[in-house]
């Protein structure tokens, strides 16, 4: 009895999910590339196709290739890439002064952005300050607070400035807070006539943190640069994971996938359980890794079970072999093999060859 019921069930949750997963994971008129940035759910560039309006994005054609911009939660941000993993990375301007050798200011620009969600992100970024004898400052509102924050560079000579390295002379950078929305750029230098009139410009950037390895390079890469990458934590409303399971109208993590609650302001994001790939946002968007297809993934010495979520090794059964089937482990020995070793410990087996 209990083994047909089980049955049923199992057959009815197959067509429940098949049957979500038609409607909801494929989406053909959702626009899923611009230019050579991927928009997956749950951002979109159409009403039916992002999760709500944080989510919209806007990919603009005039641009050869197209650009995708952030568009309710702040317009003209430039999306670089879309990642499941609650980042998004973005193009923020770089903060400049630039003087000539009678130390008079001939160019500037400051560096500022504000965003209505999705806060920078404090693991990824790092504020960095670029120049010789240059204050770099970055002032910012958490909520209803004020913060600032800086870093000074000096440089005797460019030339005892390593590639690279974080103290190098001419770079400096400190890290930034959680929560910021909003945050304002700022380079001054203390001395404008600089025995090194090679270096006429300082800079100050909030930047992704491994994207930029400094370089004495950047003192002259940086002035043809005006923008450069920033990481964003988006995640999806603004309860815990907790808050949100009490609805499970609104709650967005689809089957075989955990809830995982924003580090950096409200919300949360989901992720697929392990062993599975693919977007958690989506019905039956985590769909299980066939470990048995990838022998990287799989450590069997002859058969491979792939199981949801997972996989199993086993030996041939007809010949009888022994063994967990594990290349780290005993792997498989036939019974033929077995019986060899029997007539050398001197075990008179009837079924041996004979002598
Ligand atoms: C974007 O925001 C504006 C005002 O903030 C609102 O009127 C509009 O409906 C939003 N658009 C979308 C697509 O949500
Ligand atoms: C698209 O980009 C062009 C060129 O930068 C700009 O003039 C236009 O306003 C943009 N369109 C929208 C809808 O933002
Ligand atoms: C940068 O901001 C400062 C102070 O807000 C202002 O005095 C200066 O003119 C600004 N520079 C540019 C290039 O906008
Ligand atoms: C940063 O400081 C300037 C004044 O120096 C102020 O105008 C601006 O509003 C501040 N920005 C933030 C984000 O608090
Ligand atoms: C603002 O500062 C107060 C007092 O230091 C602190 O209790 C509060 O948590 C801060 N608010 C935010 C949003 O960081
Ligand atoms: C959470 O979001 C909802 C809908 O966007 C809004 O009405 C509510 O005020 C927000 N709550 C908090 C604590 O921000
Ligand atoms: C659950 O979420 C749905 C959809 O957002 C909403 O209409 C409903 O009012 C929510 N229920 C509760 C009890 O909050
Ligand atoms: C995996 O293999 C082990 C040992 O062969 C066996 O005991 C276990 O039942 C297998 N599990 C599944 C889910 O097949």
């Amino acid at each position: 009895m209990a083994p047909a019921r089980d049955n049923t069930i199992v057959v009815l949750v197959a067509c429940f999910v098949m049957i979500s997963a038609a409607s909801q994971t494929i989406r053909p008129s959702c626009q899923h590339k611009c230019g050579t940035v991927n928009i997956p759910y749950p951002f979109g560039t159409r009403e039916d196709c992002y999760l709500n309006s944080n989510f919209y994005v806007a990919c603009n054609t005039s641009h050869k290739p197209p650009k995708l911009f952030l568009w309710n939660v702040t317009k003209n941000i430039e999306i670089l890439e879309v990642l499941l993993n609650g980042h998004l990375r973005v193009k923020s301007p770089v903060a400049y002064v630039c003087y000539d050798e009678k130390g008079v200011l001939v160019d500037s620009g400051n560096s500022s952005m504000t965003l209505q969600a999705f806060p920078f992100s404090y693991t990824q970024n790092k504020f960095v300050g670029v120049g010789c004898d240059t204050l770099s400052t970055i002032n910012a509102t958490i909520g209803k607070n004020y913060s600032a924050g800086g870093c000074f560079s000096i440089c005797s000579s460019v030339e005892s400035s390593t590639s690279g390295s974080q103290f190098g002379i001419g770079f400096c950078q400190t890290s930034i807070p959680k929560n910021i929305l909003e945050y304002q750029a700022r380079v001054m230098k203390s001395n404008m006539l600089h025995r090194n009139m090679n270096i006429p410009c300082s800079y100050s950037l909030l930047v992704e943190e491994d994207s930029f390895k400094f370089s004495t390079d950047d003192f002259i890469k940086l002035q043809k640069r005006r923008t450069v990458p920033t990481v964003l934590d988006w995640a999806v409303g603004n309860l815990t994971c907790e808050e949100a399971k009490n609805n499970l109208t609104s709650y967005v993590c689809q089957e075989n996938s955990v809830c995982i609650d924003s580090q950096n302001g409200r919300g949360y994001l989901c992720g697929c359980f392990e062993g599975y790939v693919g977007n958690a946002y989506l019905h039956g968007g985590c769909h299980d890794i066939d470990e048995c297809a990838d022998p990287s993934l799989n450590d069997c010495s002859d058969i491979c079970i792939n199981l949801p979520g997972s996989y199993n090794c086993s030996c041939p059964k007809a010949r009888k072999y022994l063994g967990d089937g594990r290349k780290r482990g005993s792997g498989c020995v036939s019974n033929l093999q077995r019986v060899v070793n029997e007539i050398v410990i001197g075990v008179r087996d009837p079924t041996s060859t004979r002598d």
